[in-house]
């Protein structure tokens, strides 16, 4: 793997980012737990992602639908018909899957990469509900979060009175029994989806196409805005060949991996392909005035993006930034994440360990700080060394607590990305990191 790729996954190791699923039993194949830093990540992530789409938007509503549904719903979606059970083989390097008949060589004709083994294959999880395990019984765990919103259409439309266009986000858990999973947490077997539907008219004149280059670029503006560089994210567009089976257009947002350019995001017109579908098995009647509203869908999963935001704030300062310390000579890790994803906030660090009335000022002002802010508390190693340790997590301010706080009940603010330092007076900290913060 990429040293880059092995760095990240060290510090996530190491930090309590992420953590390998049942460690202690040997690990679970592509299963990840995210530690008390990455929940914190994820967790601004996800928030970002629904203010985004619930408050900036209008017409814009949410839901949380089950994970377990019927499973006619994967027989109306297309998920259990033939296609999703033939043989099939995948490239190892280009995860491109192709059917057994339809392949005429040994290696990927996309990329020359390695084939797998042909399998019976089904991406879907299976369990059963209820308590005899028989084919009546038999479900699935929903491989992506959108077909709830579909299930839904009539019961939002009616309850909220909504108007054609409208749009439902949702954020879930989504499984898909990957053969080759991969790339750390990249490609995994378990994963959150914030899924954005947007139902529109075929007749309007603002159309399904005009709204679906209107939802791309928006999602190209959310992580540029993110701190996501220019140069690491492209749109490319989707050949009808390579399409998902719903898509009559599509266009995957890439991210420049240490691996490559991988896609993050999928910007897709699944035209009325699903309400369609869902009225026909259904019996019910998912018309809007006479006629199937189109929908255009935004996908991104969250594990995926908090490698690209992860990957893009990693940076190694050579000569070291802290000149104060012995460290001049080693390299320093800055985890340079938005200010608005960082995992922790502010930390509060008293200048030396055993001065009893400088630790209690700094718990005091830890207490002030942590109901407003994720905060940590720090007093272990030298100054220099602490620094360092909040600017490897990404910390966004370090509070030193010093002898001159007992005697002006002031702080000394260190800001992560210019290391300036400013006196703030302790009763005025609450608003000032709100602001530097933009919480
Ligand atoms: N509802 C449409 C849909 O699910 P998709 O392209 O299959 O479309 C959308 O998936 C996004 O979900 C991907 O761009 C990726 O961010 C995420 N995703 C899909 N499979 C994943 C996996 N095995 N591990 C992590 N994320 C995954």
């Amino acid at each position: 793997m990429d040293d880059l790729m092995l760095k990240i996954i060290s510090l996530c190791k190491r930090r309590g980012f992420v953590f390998p699923s049942s460690e202690i039993y040997g690990g679970f194949s592509s299963c990840y737990d995210f530690g008390p830093l990455g929940v914190e990540l994820k967790r601004n992530i996800k928030n970002l992602w629904w203010d985004e789409m619930t408050k900036k938007h209008k017409a814009l509503v949410g839901l949380d639908a089950s994970i377990l549904m019927s499973p006619k719903v994967w027989q109306a979606s297309g998920h259990l018909s033939a296609g999703f059970a033939d043989e099939l083989v995948e490239c190892k390097k280009c995860h491109k899957r192709f059917k057994l008949d339809e392949i005429k060589t040994k290696k990927c004709p996309e990329c020359n990469g390695v084939l797998t083994k042909p399998k019976k294959f089904n991406l879907m999880m299976k369990t059963f509900v209820g308590s005899v395990e028989d084919e009546a019984a038999k479900t699935y765990l929903r491989p992506e979060t959108c077909q709830g919103i579909y299930v839904n259409f009539l019961n939002v439309l009616d309850t909220m009175r909504m108007k054609i266009p409208f749009g439902i986000a949702q954020i879930g858990k989504a499984f898909r029994n990957e053969i080759t999973p991969g790339n750390y947490i990249f490609r995994v077997r378990e994963f959150e989806q914030m899924e954005m539907q947007w139902f529109c008219s075929p007749k309007a004149s603002k159309t399904p196409d005009d709204w679906f280059n209107y939802w791309k670029k928006e999602r190209l503006k959310w992580y540029l805005n993110l701190g996501i560089k220019k140069e690491n994210l492209r749109a490319i567009e989707i050949p009808k060949k390579e399409r998902a089976h719903y898509a009559k257009r599509q266009v995957d947002i890439e991210y420049k991996f240490p691996f490559g350019w991988k896609e993050i995001e999928g910007v897709h017109n699944r035209g009325d392909w699903d309400l369609s579908n869902h009225s026909k098995h259904s019996k019910q009647d998912l018309s809007f005035e006479n006629y199937i509203p189109h929908i255009i869908e935004t996908s991104v999963g969250v594990e995926r993006i908090s490698l690209a935001f992860l990957c893009e704030a990693y940076q190694e300062i050579a000569g070291g930034r802290t000149k104060t310390t012995k460290a001049i000579k080693e390299k320093e890790v800055l985890l340079k994440l938005h200010k608005k994803l960082a995992p922790i906030k502010a930390a509060v660090l008293p200048l030396v360990k055993n001065k009893p009335e400088l630790t209690k000022k700094a718990q005091e002002v830890y207490q002030l700080l942590k109901t407003n802010f994720t905060c940590q508390y720090d007093e272990n190693g030298s100054i220099g060394k602490r620094y360092r340790r909040q600017d490897e997590i990404g910390t966004c301010f370090c509070l030193t607590i010093d002898f001159d706080t007992l005697k002006q009940n002031d702080v000394t603010i260190r800001d992560r990305d210019t290391m300036k330092q400013e006196r703030v007076k302790i009763k005025d900290l609450v608003k000032v990191l709100t602001e530097k913060l933009d919480v």
